[in-house]
């Protein structure tokens, strides 16, 4: 894993801005994997600064969200699919038609948790992931407990995470659905590329159990330490509990520049 340490969430979403711009040019037709939640908020604004400079277009990129509310009406506001829409998909040249997402409101779960997983695997698996974490380590929506092998499926959320996006649904917990589908940690894991950001001192604990902890079902996020190619990008606020800062540092100023992330 490595460990970016940012001066702030807008110089980590330009790298990461740079590292999409770079797998889109040499792959036009990338998969992307997209993440909801404020933290790749910076990314979609980047994103969509350079495409409308007309010096990155993403018109045959193809995309999968990370995970969905379960029961909100179709088009609510803070439905995953409206919220990718409005930040991201209407700001660039992605075609509408190859973002993807699991359907909260279907009637078989299962069935629609399969095909999910059938569609990413159908267009080739997703190139790079975007991701956030939850303050309790949860990764997508899955909560802590969440099996590291699990599939895309339906889960309970827990109180904290319905506390902590109750922002988003006019400050009332009890507003924030109860259930929802996500893409499970086995799935997520099959990306070629991980992409977590993390920023203010509420993800400091997250971030320190998630580079430093012990891999553990009970900080959904230590799985990125299982994969061959996860890049955590985190602002000191985030970076402040974790042990090794210097060595994060000094390697990433030692990194050769054309290795990217
Ligand atoms: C939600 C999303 C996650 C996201 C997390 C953190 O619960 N399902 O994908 O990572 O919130 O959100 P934020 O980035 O707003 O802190």
């Amino acid at each position: 894993m490595e460990v970016v340490i940012c001066p702030d969430s807008g110089a980590a979403s330009v790298l990461v801005a740079d590292a999409i711009e770079r797998l889109a040019r040499r792959t036009p037709d990338a998969v992307l994997g997209l993440a909801t939640g404020s933290s790749p908020l910076g990314v979609y604004d980047e994103l969509a600064r350079r495409v409308q400079a007309g010096t990155l277009t993403l018109s045959r990129a193809r995309a999968f969200l990370l995970d969905e509310y379960v029961g909100l009406p179709e088009g609510h506001q803070q439905s995953y699919r409206s919220v990718i829409h409005r930040e991201l998909v209407s700001r660039v040249d992605l075609d509408p038609a190859n973002v993807h997402g699991p359907d909260g409101n279907a009637t078989d779960v299962a069935r629609e948790c399969a095909a999910y997983e059938e569609a990413i695997a159908g267009a080739g698996g997703v190139d790079l992931q975007l991701l956030g974490v939850g303050t309790d380590g949860h990764l997508a929506f899955n909560e802590p407990g969440s099996s590291l092998a699990s599939r895309t499926r339906i889960k309970t959320l827990t109180t904290q995470t319905r506390q902590d996006n109750a922002r988003f649904f006019g400050g009332d917990p009890d507003a924030v659905p109860r259930h929802c589908l996500t893409q499970g940690i086995g799935t997520i894991l099959e990306a070629r590329h991980l992409v977590l950001i993390a920023s203010g001192p509420a993800k400091a604990e997250a971030v320190r159990q998630l580079a430093e902890g012990p891999v553990s079902a009970s900080w959904p996020a230590t799985a990125l330490q299982l994969h061959p190619h996860a890049t955590v990008l985190v602002d000191p606020d985030a970076a402040s509990r974790l042990d090794r800062r210097d060595q994060y540092v000094e390697t990433y100023e030692a990194k050769p520049e054309w290795q990217g992330l």
